[in-house]
């Protein structure tokens, strides 16, 4: 009886995956059973490290006891068994290290945070700082297998270049492979796969540019003129403090592949977060008002606003929406203290008009100044000083009774 219970289900959810049935080509991968996360240990770790373009390591605690904590963690091992079948056929090995039994080794290979995944690369250790999915994981991994910097050579090449601007982008111009591209090279070791590094070795791509022989390019996500690397050639180090001492943006979007890095780069406690779906027309408005403001303002190494894409994150929405009593619909701009998720939001409830750069970058400037902060509301529940936007005759009247029902 069971068995045709079973039988029925499966027929039920491949109708479910394959509606019509006997359509091919949209089968999404199914765990097939087979064990290929390797349970490492002082005997097979340094093999692994040897044998395979990269090694994946899971650092985690003991099992737990508790029956709900185990499936947990059998969810987690279940995305990297998932992971490895996937890239079955990439040299990639997977692996679980025990924070007690296995010390030793985590010691050795230099394993500090427990639930984190570490990938090594070479001889160089790359940790994975994003939503722990299969799908983030996969594209992660076969962004880590390519080559840390890509040659442009060619004017396609170069308009697709020029369209990344979600990412932060060096390009140098050398005379070949065998030249002070070696050193650029090397740098790009050690961001990649966070920071994207090209170079041409083409005089037309160069000066398209505006790239002299030797001279590297930097490019800060959303602004419209690189900053050139001061000095030429540059050698690996100078590559390597110019990209950390810039590479927090003035506007960055959060992205799944390494959101909790980006999260824990909090300014002083806080961060200024905007909510804008690109997709939809107030959002994107939105977005072109804030990329004026941050084009305006990225000279302040005091300012960084983290914009967050809903759509980018399903499984977050609600959590955030009732976190931080928004409706994400809309595009949202507020400030959000990191260590108790308390955060004041810039009224926008005005369905006309979105801010202008100028009001906003008031608010900045208020927020910047303290002025408009999170903690004011927590004793003072009927501070309308931070409520710029409103204007004076609606003042009176409550407008959002939700806004102060923090309790
Ligand atoms: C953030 O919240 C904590 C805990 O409530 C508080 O101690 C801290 O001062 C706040 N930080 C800022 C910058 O408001």
């Amino acid at each position: 009886m069971q068995q045709i219970w079973l039988s029925l289900l499966s027929a039920l959810s491949l109708r479910l995956v394959l509606p019509g049935g006997a359509e091919e080509g949209l089968e999404f991968p199914n765990f097939d059973g087979k064990d290929r996360v390797l349970d490492i240990s002082e005997r097979n770790y340094k093999k692994a490290l040897k044998r395979y373009d990269l090694l994946c390591l899971f650092y985690h605690e003991p099992m737990p006891a508790n029956k709900g904590l185990q499936k947990r963690f059998q969810m987690t091992e279940l995305v990297l068994e998932l992971t490895a079948q996937v890239l079955e056929n990439k040299d990639i090995a997977f692996g679980m290290v025990d924070s007690q039994k296995d010390a030793k080794v985590a010691k050795k290979l230099g394993l500090e945070e427990v639930g984190s995944l570490y990938v090594f690369k070479d001889d160089r250790v790359i940790e994975f700082d994003g939503e722990l999915s299969a799908d983030t994981l996969v594209e992660f991994l076969l962004d880590v297998l390519e080559d840390p910097v890509e040659i442009i050579n060619s004017a396609m090449e170069l308009r697709a270049f020029e369209r990344m601007e979600e990412d932060i982008r060096l390009i140098g111009y050398f005379k070949g492979e065998d030249s002070y591209y070696k050193a650029f090279q090397e740098a790009s070791e050690r961001f990649q796969p966070y920071i994207k590094f090209f170079a041409t070795f083409d005089k037309s791509v160069a000066k398209h540019l505006s790239l002299k022989m030797n001279a590297v390019n930097f490019y800060e996500p959303f602004m419209e003129e690189p900053a050139v690397l001061p000095g030429r050639p540059l050698s690996e180090m100078d590559i390597v403090e110019f990209v950390t001492q810039h590479r927090r943006a003035t506007l960055r979007k959060l992205r799944a592949e390494n959101m909790f890095e980006t999260w824990e780069d909090d300014m002083d406690g806080i961060h200024i977060v905007a909510f804008a779906e690109e997709e939809d027309p107030d959002g994107y408005e939105f977005l072109e008002i804030l990329k004026d403001v941050a084009r305006d303002n990225t000279n302040n190494p005091e300012l960084s606003i983290v914009w967050i894409d809903p759509d980018d994150f399903p499984l977050l929405t609600t959590y955030w929406e009732k976190t931080f009593k928004l409706d994400l619909f809309r595009p949202q701009i507020g400030v959000v203290n990191v260590t108790d998720a308390d955060s004041v939001w810039l009224d926008m409830s005005d369905d006309e008009d979105l801010p202008t750069a100028e009001e906003l970058e008031d608010w900045i400037e208020d927020v910047l100044s303290g002025r408009v902060n999170t903690e004011d509301d927590d004793e003072f529940a009927d501070d309308h000083d931070n409520d710029h936007l409103v204007p004076e005759d609606e003042e009176e009247g409550d407008q959002d009774p939700d806004e102060e029902d923090d309790e």
